[in-house]
This record gives structure tokens, sequence and C-alpha cells, in this order.
């Protein structure tokens, strides 16, 4: 019984990368309780490692260790949908290393949810149409759609309506990593707060602009004038050291820092990889972590390296042999 267990076992390593906002206008509170946002967001090349093994089974279990004190991982959540989705009986082991810090703005655990949607699916040996995956993920979290697609996109609604834009030339950054863990409900909270517009307009013209400049493929150090960041505001006042970091970020030439998502990772691009790793020098007393811009095609390409002897080759999302 037990070999023949052994035998259905299937395992394999993925990335789960993380993603920045390169602008996020929140417009006001919905009557659904949600922000209504206009943001883009790019996956980066800062990731988690996360191993999953498939042994189908007649009951559905899901277990999940990680280098990290998660509660409630939506790893796991992100497993018992997929396969109650599939109606599916299987042993679920989901392994994650962690290098994504949480309560940061990075996306880690969407990330993670949304590479479980991705893989599971090709280990299982089935298709998931990828409007399904879309509804699944966007039940999970409204940043989970996003890593479904990866990239540079333009997200609308809560986070969850999402248009790939054409991909900008890599880009060259470095992370800052304060110790300070930040609620994304709380943050949302405390920015309802200063929000004053009663009937927010559905568009914002200096918004377009950026899709412009994106759409063309300029460089991130044309974009400074239409990227911000709506957080910024509240947690520069309830964190001031967070605001001195992104100036010494200016100070030392990068073209466009600014805090992402939520809060409080700092990212600043530079012009090369050389002029981020110079100025990581003078952030002794930080956790930091260089990046690169991960375009959709290579965070594709990843992908279907590792799900090699499961899925289709060229196939998005992942399709199962
Ligand atoms: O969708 P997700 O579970 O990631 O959101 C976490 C919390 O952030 C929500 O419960 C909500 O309070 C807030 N949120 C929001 N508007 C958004 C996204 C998230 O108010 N567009």
């Amino acid at each position: 019984m037990k070999l023949a267990r052994q035998a259905g076992l299937h395992r394999v390593r993925v990335p789960s990368f993380a993603k920045i906002n390169l602008t996020l206008k929140v417009l006001g509170k919905r009557g659904d309780g949600y922000h209504e946002l206009r943001t883009v967001l790019q996956t980066i090349s800062l990731a988690d490692a996360i191993d999953i093994e498939y042994t189908p089974s007649p009951r559905v279990e899901v277990s999940v260790e990680c280098n990290l004190a998660i509660e409630d991982n939506i790893a796991a959540r992100a497993a018992r949908a997929l396969l109650d989705e599939l109606g599916l009986g299987a042993r679920v082991h989901i392994r994650i290393q962690k290098r994504i810090p949480m309560g940061a703005g990075l996306g880690g655990g969407s990330s993670n949810a949304a590479a479980i949607l991705l893989a599971l699916p090709a280990l299982a040996g089935k298709v998931v149409a990828p409007a399904d995956l879309l509804r699944l993920a966007a039940a999970l979290g409204s940043d989970v759609p996003f890593f479904l697609v990866g990239g540079t996109a333009l997200a609308l609604g809560r986070g969850e309506e999402l248009y790939p834009f054409p991909e900008p030339a890599t880009s060259y950054g470095l992370l800052l990593l304060p110790e300070i863990h930040v609620s994304t409900r709380e943050a949302y909270a405390a920015l309802s707060r200063n929000l004053t517009e009663t009937d927010p307009s559905r568009i914002i013209n200096d918004f377009q602009p950026l899709g412009w400049q994106i759409g063309e493929g300029f460089p991130v150090s044309t974009w400074r004038g239409f990227c911000q960041n709506d957080f910024e505001e509240v947690l520069f006042q309830r964190h001031p050291q967070l605001l001195a970091l992104k100036e010494k970020l200016i100070r030392a030439g990068s073209p466009l820092a600014l805090m992402t998502g939520s809060g409080s990772a700092l990212f600043g691009f530079f012009h090369s990889p050389e002029q981020a790793k110079n100025t990581a020098r003078l952030f002794p007393e930080l956790r930091w972590v260089l990046f690169r811009t991960l375009g959709r095609e290579r965070y594709r390409a990843r992908w279907l390296k590792c799900l090699r002897a499961f899925a289709w080759e060229n196939r998005w999302p992942p399709q199962s042999r």
C-alpha cells in the first residue's frame, strides 16, 4: 500500500516571485468594503522557493512547512480550493522557504498561493481553464491573480482586474526591507480616513500617460513624474524613518524610488546593477536585496522549466501533459 502511494508521488520545486507596485493610487472605498485601485504591478527577481509533493489519495490532506511561522497559510487554502474545484482527493505537502519578507508590500503570500494554483493542476494531471484559475485566485486575495500573469500589468478594481502591459526593458534596483510589519487591512483603514473625495472619478488623468510610457517601452528613469504610492502619506506619518530612506535613495541617484504596496519595503531603481550595489553600502543598518525586474516571458520560462516533467512546454497557464 505504502509502495503504491510512493509510486503515485509527484514532486516539484517552483519559484514564487515578489512584486512591486510601480504606481499605486487608491480612488476610494467601495460598497463592498474594498478600495478601488489603479496600480501597475511588476514581478521582480526576489523569490521564495516552494517544494510541492502530490500523492493521489481518497481524502484531502494538505500540510505546510515553512521557515517562518505563519498562521492560516494562504498556500494551504489555495491547495484546498484547487482540489475542491477539481473534485480530487490528494495528499499535498508544501514546503516554503521564505525569502520575501511578510507585511512588506511585496505580495509574498499572494505569490505563494498563485504558485500552488499554477503547479498543482500539472502535478495532478489536470487542466484548469484560465478563467477558473483567475476566479479561484481572486477569491483567495486581491493580489493573487497578478501572479498567474506575471511581468508588468495594470490592475484595476480591488487589484484583481488585470491587463498585461508590453514588457519594458529589464531594470535594476535596490530593495530596502525595514523591520516594520504592516497589516494591509490596517493600512487601508488608515488611508480611508484621509480620503476626502466622496465621488471619485474612475479616470485618473495623470495615470494614462504612465500607461503610454510603459507601453512604448520607455525606460524606468522616465517614469518618475507619473508614479506615486498613496500609502506613503499614512506610512511616512507613522514611520518618518521610511521617508528618510526614500530620500536617501533619491539623493544616491535613483531616478525612481517608492514604497511598494501598503509598505514597508521601499525600492529604488538605478541606471546599472553596480550603481544599485554601491548604493546598498549606504544602508549598513538595514536588510536589503538587489533585484531586477522579471518580464512576463522570463517569469513563464522559469515556471515551465520547473514543470517540464509534468506540463506541456510553452502553454500558459501550465497545462498537464
Ligand atoms: O484581498 P486581500 O485579502 O489581500 O485584502 C486584505 C485586506 O486589505 C482586505 O480585507 C481589505 O481590508 C483591504 N483591501 C482593500 N481594498 C483593496 C484590497 C485590499 O480595502 N483593493
